[in-house]
């Protein structure tokens, strides 16, 4: 076992408005503390569209939720005349701690290429976000390059030219398993995992590579969690269509419960 925290992160995307929001964290904090969930153990993170933020930071403040709150992208400019843009800055102050950056569907849908997912990196630090930096490869890459080639490529990037690197997380999601219904197996997700972390003891420190968390992402269930979370190099997942589901996703906060063959 490390002594890493897991970490559990639900990815709304575009889904949920405030009230509903508002609705869902209710019902995943109530149905946790049912279940006796030790947040100390196992950390359980919640990424809500922006137009949720503050409601759910509110709900979070007022009841002192034992949930962290996450956001799902940031720009690269702290203020100024960027239409459209939310800064660190802003998120920070909502109390915001970790920032999905570089997730395969800003690669995709809005052309974020490694250059600008480096700048947001950059930003995340300056604000005192937790970037949780989102590599994975598509179908044709694995087919040509293997699983990991790129994955390496693309953290190395966002992890290049720093003054100073303060706390991330990466997350591995292959492209061709998100919201698929196809996973990697556990054997995949630990040796990219492994790999993944060597990048950063050769980037960084072997200190900053042992603290560091990694997760995997793409189709993650209740029903297949436990398996990625026997390697010691998975430190935890990134969950999207199973986040909107409070049973799912407190099956998969409980992963240390199932029973793994
Ligand atoms: P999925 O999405 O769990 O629906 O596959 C994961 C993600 O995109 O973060």
């Amino acid at each position: 076992m490390s002594d890493r925290k897991p970490l559990i992160a639900g990815n709304w995307k575009m889904n949920l408005d405030h009230q509903q929001g508002i609705a869902l964290v209710q019902k995943l904090a109530w149905t946790l503390k049912d279940v006796n969930h030790d947040f100390d153990l196992v950390e359980v993170a919640v990424f809500p569209p922006f137009t949720d933020l503050r409601s759910v930071q509110t709900l979070i403040d007022a009841d002192k939720l034992p949930l962290v709150l996450g956001a799902q992208d940031l720009s690269k400019y702290d203020s100024g005349a960027y239409t459209g843009e939310i800064s660190g800055a802003f998120l920070k102050k909502l109390d915001v701690r970790y920032v999905l950056v570089g997730h395969s569907e800003r690669r995709q849908h809005h052309h974020e290429d490694d250059e600008l997912i480096q700048a947001k990196v950059a930003s995340a630090f300056k604000h005192n976000l937790i970037p949780v930096i989102c590599v994975g490869e598509t179908l044709e890459e694995l087919e040509s390059e293997g699983a990991a080639a790129v994955p390496i490529r693309q953290l190395s990037k966002a992890l290049a030219e720093h003054k100073e690197i303060g706390e991330f997380v990466v997350a591995y999601e292959p492209v061709w398993a998100i919201g698929t219904g196809k996973v990697a197996t556990s054997e995949q997700a630990a040796d990219v995992a492994k790999k993944l972390r060597e990048t950063i003891r050769e980037l960084v420190s072997e200190e900053v590579a042992a603290a560091t968390r990694i997760l995997y992402g793409g189709s993650v269930k209740s029903a297949n969690v436990a398996g990625f979370l026997v390697s010691d190099e998975v430190d935890g997942v990134l969950v999207g269509g199973a986040s909107l589901d409070v049973e799912e996703f407190t099956g998969i906060c409980r992963f240390q419960k199932h029973v793994t063959l």
